[in-house]
């Protein structure tokens, strides 16, 4: 399948492009491991300056188990009291960081890194994981990204078992 873009970094109708093409993308396939390696890869092709795109996932009472990503090695486990991803998680909500050095906490898998997008994955109130974006540029994440982001995971938890 060939997935043409433009513009996403400019709103809202780059990702509403996104999320008709992503489904197409998970049709006829509901593996949880397929489709969120088939999501970050997506991800990092088509948004724009980003250095890490990928999962982690719940794993026992308190604890996020790396999944599928495109970018640099990264850390294995991460503790629901820790990082931007244990924030979401613990929190359930969206975390928007503009500049990682100034969230307590914030684990540095990529020095490269300057902000990033952790979006929370709930399933029928249950959380399964939650998706993690990177980007090598301060504040580059809009509420525009978030919104957008938001509505392909959306997509991906509808169209995936977990
Ligand atoms: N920076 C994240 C850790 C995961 S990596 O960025 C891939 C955090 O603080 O939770």
């Amino acid at each position: 399948m060939t997935v043409e873009l433009s513009g996403v970094g400019a709103g809202l109708e780059g990702y509403a492009m996104l999320s008709a093409q992503l489904e197409a993308l998970l049709a006829g396939e509901r593996n949880l491991v397929a489709s969120a390696a088939q999501l970050s890869a997506f991800i990092f092709q088509e948004v724009p300056d980003l250095n890490w795109a990928g999962f982690y996932f719940v794993d026992g009472q308190d604890q996020l188990l790396l999944g599928p990503f495109q970018g640099r090695v990264a850390c294995m486990r991460i503790p629901f009291s820790k990082g931007v991803c244990g924030a979401a998680a613990t929190e359930r909500r969206t975390q928007r960081v503009e500049d990682v050095h100034a969230f307590p906490g914030h684990i540095a898998c990529d020095a490269a890194s300057r902000s990033e997008l952790v979006v929370p994955l709930v399933k029928d109130g249950r959380l399964v994981g939650v998706l993690d974006l990177d980007s090598p540029h301060p504040a580059r994440f809009s509420e525009a990204d978030q919104a957008g982001i938001e509505g392909l995971v959306a997509v991906f938890l509808t169209a995936t078992d977990c």
